[in-house]
């Protein structure tokens, strides 16, 4: 299995692996989401990472540009969406993807990541509800609303609401 980006000729598979794993309810907003967020420039920079096994593409995972509202801070990013075929699940890939994403971020200079998600996951990856970061609308489940730092420190002196991209900022993704 090789982790490289994903090429700008290959949103057609992402829509398809995604439509495919989140499955009848959220697959279609999902890989609607996933297209949109790549050909949105308010999303940029952004890192989007596949895994590919035999010539397949089996997992996808996105990060696009934050600003925190009347904040100065740069350098963030938002985890959204991440997805393992599901023949490919439980074998760590997930997992491993986050952290090349973490790791590819973190050499660019970023400061921080957040992301909305299960708990019980994203905490295995290192995220956390200990900050202040808002989300752009209420949550139902605030515990899923998690960060974490890549540069140490920065979190503590950051606090507002997020503006993510133009794509993202629907109420229906949160
Ligand atoms: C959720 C998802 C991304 C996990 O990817 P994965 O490759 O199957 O997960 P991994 O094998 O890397 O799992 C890493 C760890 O998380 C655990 N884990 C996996 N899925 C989990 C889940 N749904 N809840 C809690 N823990 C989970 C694993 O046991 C493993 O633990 P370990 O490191 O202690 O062994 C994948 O199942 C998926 O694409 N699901 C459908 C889409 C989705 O829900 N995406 C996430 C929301 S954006």
């Amino acid at each position: 299995m090789i982790i490289r980006q994903s090429l700008k000729t290959e949103k057609e598979q992402l829509r398809k692996l995604h439509l495919e794993t989140f499955g009848k309810e959220e697959g279609d907003s999902v890989s609607t989401l996933t297209i949109q967020l790549l050909e949105d420039p308010t999303a940029q920079p952004l890192l989007s990472l596949i895994a590919e096994k035999n010539n397949q593409i089996i997992a996808h995972i996105l990060f696009t540009k934050v600003t925190i509202e009347d904040h100065q801070t740069q350098g963030g990013y938002i985890l959204a969406p991440l997805a393992v075929s599901k023949e490919c699940q439980r074998s760590g890939i997930g997992k491993k993807l986050i952290q090349t994403g973490l790791d590819q971020l973190k050499e660019q200079g970023a400061n921080f990541v957040l992301v909305l998600g299960d708990p019980a996951y994203y905490s295995l990856s290192g995220f956390h509800t200990n900050h202040q970061i808002k989300p752009p609308y209420e949550l139902p489940y605030p515990e899923a609303w998690m960060a974490q730092e890549l540069m140490p420190g920065v979190l503590a002196n950051i606090s507002g609401t997020v503006r993510c991209a133009d794509a993202l900022n629907e109420r229906e993704y949160w």
